[in-house]
């Protein structure tokens, strides 16, 4: 159905780690932003979704980024995550060392055949070891590049934004190294929902990210068993596009409800194409339901 011309599009790098390991200062410094000081008591709650540009050798390069949480409640938006992810960066905090939830996302990086880029983050703190961090790593098959392997190490400091061009560097390199990502951008829009919440004013929101053809604004779209038109699209720092093109995230005001993350979007060319998608979807999944309660095995359908 999207039959358009393949054309290069950005890495989508989904940034995964232990909790509290500094994933969202990353992003921060990366961004110049300061997202961690609003959040929570710390304690990223949603998947967030970003895009920078960055210069290499002489040219402009956009690289998506893709925040996740890291406490264990997440374990499903995680494994979602790395569905959309082309690179992973592995943040361990060089203080703490390997953990638990690194495992499991070098596990998810693993299932979605990524490369990885680990981030020894922290490295600014007196009792950091970094070469610690590379030792415990290599045990789990990620051997680093100086000592003979293929994995790339980098060691940041998040917090005073030490280190940070050698981490982007090094995930330009993977993807020009071990990538060769493209996509059509001519035709109806495909991709992911990341995140999706009510929002008072504006209604249901959600943030997409699209992985073929071009979304824009007045689109008929249906996401998971949501649907609706595009009624207005904004950028990650807040301002109005009026299109997006594969590997850019964006969020979408229009929709009927709140789809959830890790749901299917699809545009189409006509508002009764995409309801009648979502209401095949929503069938699908009240069957889906109706059988779970009825006691048997059910997969829920992501795709
Ligand atoms: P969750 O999303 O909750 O899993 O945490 P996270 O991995 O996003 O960590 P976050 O960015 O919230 O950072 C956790 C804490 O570590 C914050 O207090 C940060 O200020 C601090 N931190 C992050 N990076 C560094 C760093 O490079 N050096 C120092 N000293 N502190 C850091
Ligand atoms: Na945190
Ligand atoms: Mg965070």
């Amino acid at each position: 159905e999207n039959e358009g011309e393949q054309e290069s599009r950005p890495p989508v790098v989904t940034v995964m780690g232990h909790v509290d390991h500094g994933k969202t200062k990353l992003l921060d410094a990366i961004r110049h932003t300061n997202i961690v000081d609003g959040e929570a008591g710390g304690i990223t709650q949603h998947i967030g979704a970003y895009q920078v540009h960055v210069e290499h050798a002489g040219t402009d390069r956009a690289v998506t980024f893709i925040d996740t949480p890291g406490h264990e409640a997440f374990t499903a938006m995680r494994a979602r995550g790395a569905n959309v992810t082309d690179i992973v960066v592995l943040v361990v905090a060089a203080n703490d060392g390997v953990m638990p939830q690194t495992i499991e996302a070098l596990n998810h990086a693993k299932a979605a055949g990524a490369p990885v880029v680990v981030a020894v983050n922290k490295t600014d703190l007196p009792e950091a070891n970094p070469d610690k961090v590379r030792q415990q790593l290599t045990e789990y098959g990620l051997v680093a590049e100086e000592y003979g392997g293929e994995t790339m190490f980098v060691n940041v400091a998040a917090k005073p934004r030490i280190g940070i061009d050698n981490l982007l560097e090094a995930i330009i390199l993977t993807n020009d190294a071990a990538l060769d990502l493209k996509a059509p951008v001519k035709g109806n829009a495909q991709g992911v929902a990341i995140e999706a919440h009510l929002d008072r004013g504006r209604g249901p929101v959600a943030s997409v990210l699209v992985q073929k053809g071009t979304l824009r604004v007045g689109d008929s779209i249906v996401a998971g068993g949501a649907h609706g038109r595009v009624r207005a699209m904004l950028d990650e720092s807040g301002n109005r596009i009026k299109e997006a093109t594969p590997s850019r995230p964006v969020q979408v005001q229009g929709l009927t409800a709140v789809p959830s993350a890790g749901d299917v979007f699809l545009a189409a060319d006509d508002d009764r194409t995409v309801r009648q998608i979502a209401e095949q979807r929503q069938a699908r999944r009240r069957a889906a339901q109706q059988a779970a309660r009825a006691g048997r095995t059910t997969l829920e359908n992501f795709m």
